[in-house]
């Protein structure tokens, strides 16, 4: 009867989530990091939560070509924090999943002002982006620095990619 209970118990367990659970946050100023994001977080049946700048970005603050746009204000501060509207509680997740888009080779400068609010002892951090070409870069390693604690796994472009490719990468870092 013990090892039955047990036995139900583990797969309550599992059934729920309880083991290592992932959850997926994400920014996205024009939907191609949201598009990823929502189908890996989709096809891996985790939780996903959107960052939320309290100022949208309109497209003149995202014109890269302006010096002056509010985006090539922000990337040219390492200091910069924008504001985000809402809280995102990790704390009964193993393993974050940040997505973003490079913005100046870098993640999006709004991903640090999270980060840098997270209590990130014992988590796993793995970093996933959307770029016109560039790539991750130096961005995975530069926010993990910025998350105290936390136990950086790595990180990847998936451009245009699906879901399972996400899961397959995701899954490889776990192992
Ligand atoms: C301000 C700004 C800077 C960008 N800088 C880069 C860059 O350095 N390298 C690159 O490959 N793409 C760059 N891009 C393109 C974005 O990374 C790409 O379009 C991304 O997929 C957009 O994601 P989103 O739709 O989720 O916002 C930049 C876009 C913006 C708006």
């Amino acid at each position: 009867m013990k090892k039955l209970i047990f036995v139900l118990l583990i797969s309550f367990c599992c059934a729920a989530g309880v083991y290592a659970k992932t959850v997926f946050v994400y920014f996205s100023a024009t939907g191609t990091t949201e598009n990823m994001a929502k189908n890996a977080a989709s096809v891996m049946d985790a939780d996903i939560f959107k960052i939320q700048p309290v100022q949208e970005y309109t497209a003149a603050d995202r014109n890269w070509h302006d010096k002056n746009s509010r985006t090539s204000i922000e990337c040219n501060d390492p200091k910069s924090r924008p504001a985000i509207a809402n809280k995102i509680d990790i704390s009964e997740y193993d393993t974050v999943v940040l997505c973003y888009p490079i913005w100046w080779g870098y993640a999006a400068r709004i991903m640090y002002t999270y980060v840098e609010r997270q209590d990130w002892r014992g988590k796993k951090l793995i970093t996933l982006c959307t770029s016109g070409s560039s790539g991750l870069g130096q961005s995975g390693t530069d926010l993990a620095k910025h998350a105290k604690g936390a136990e950086y796994l790595g990180g990847k472009d998936f451009t245009r990619k699906g879901g399972d490719e996400v899961k397959k990468y995701i899954e490889g870092l776990l192992k």
